[in-house]
Formats: C-alpha cells, structure tokens, sequence
C-alpha cells in the first residue's frame, strides 16, 4: 500500500483519488478492522484539516467506537445522542458547521469545531456511521458528504461481502 498526500484543484478530484484508494483498501483488507483501520488514515491523509477521522458501528441498541485516527473518543454512544447518534436516530447525514452551537454534540476533542457524519448502509441494514471532526469552522460541505456518500457506499458493501453486519 503507497497512498501519498496529494493536492487537488477542487473536492471532487479529491474525493475521485480518496475513493479509488479505498477501492485498493478494501480489496486488499484482511477484515474489516483492518479494513476500516487503513481507512480512517486514508481520510487523515487526504482531506485536509482533520483532528478525528473514523468509525462508530451498530451494536446491539447503541453505536460502539471503530477504528479511527485523532484523539482517544467516547466508546459508547446512545442512538439519539450526539451527532453521531442523531444520525443513526434520523436515518441521514450531518454536517455540523460550529459544534459550539449545536445543542447536541459529544465532544470527544475539545479542538473540533465542525463534523460530518455519514451513515453506513450494508444492504438494508445500518451498519454504523463515517464520523469526522475538524478544528476549523465550517470544514465540510454538500461536495464533501457526496465524497463521502460514495465511500461510505463501497464500506457498507464490503461490510455485506465480509458479513461484519
Ligand atoms: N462528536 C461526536 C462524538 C464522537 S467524537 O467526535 C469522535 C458526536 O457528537 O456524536
């Protein structure tokens, strides 16, 4: 695995290479910790201006920490609780701009200021969520989650294929 930091003119040649390297990821993954371990760096490596970068995945009644990139993070999370939470809860995707003032956010790194999180879907069934924080305001956008919405695709189905569900 050579996965290099590159720059890009914009976030769709970004997110093209993030996901042609996650193709090579998964394809090459033992299971899906390793799987997931190898992705959480790929997304610290490539979309810039990251403090956490990684995964929370269904278990039982609540979501459970994954592999991930950043600071040490809550282990346990209640559907409904957070932003990760309220995702699973909602059955979609949040983008936080300023974590400050959304009134229901878990800080996990007392540095992040704004987050996305993407569900991840194996079949029908929710596996768990794509959660990345940043420190600067702001950080993500609709171009990020469509990034994202196509990587979180590609987990799920590996997810189904490996039968991590
Ligand atoms: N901020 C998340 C909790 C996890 S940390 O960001 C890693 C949330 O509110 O669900």
């Amino acid at each position: 695995m050579d996965v290099e930091f590159r720059a890009f003119a914009d976030k769709g040649a970004r997110y093209a290479y993030l996901n042609a390297q996650l193709a090579r990821i998964l394809a090459e993954a033992e299971d899906w910790v390793s799987a997931l371990s190898n992705a959480s760096a790929l997304f610290m490596l490539l979309m810039p201006g990251l403090n956490w970068a990684g995964f929370y995945r269904m278990k039982g009644d609540h979501l459970a920490l994954g592999p991930f990139q950043g600071k040490p993070a809550v282990a346990r999370i209640e559907v409904g609780a957070g932003v990760c939470g309220t995702a699973v809860a909602e059955g979609r995707a949040q983008i936080v701009e300023d974590v400050h003032v959304c009134c229901n956010h878990i800080a996990c790194d007392a540095a992040s200021s704004s987050e996305i999180v993407v569900p991840v879907y194996a079949g029908e069934a929710l596996w768990g969520v794509i959660d990345i924080d940043s420190p600067l305001r702001a950080n993500f956008d609709e171009e990020d989650l469509a990034g994202l919405r196509i990587s979180a695709e590609k987990i799920g189905a590996f997810m189904q294929k490996c039968g991590a569900v």
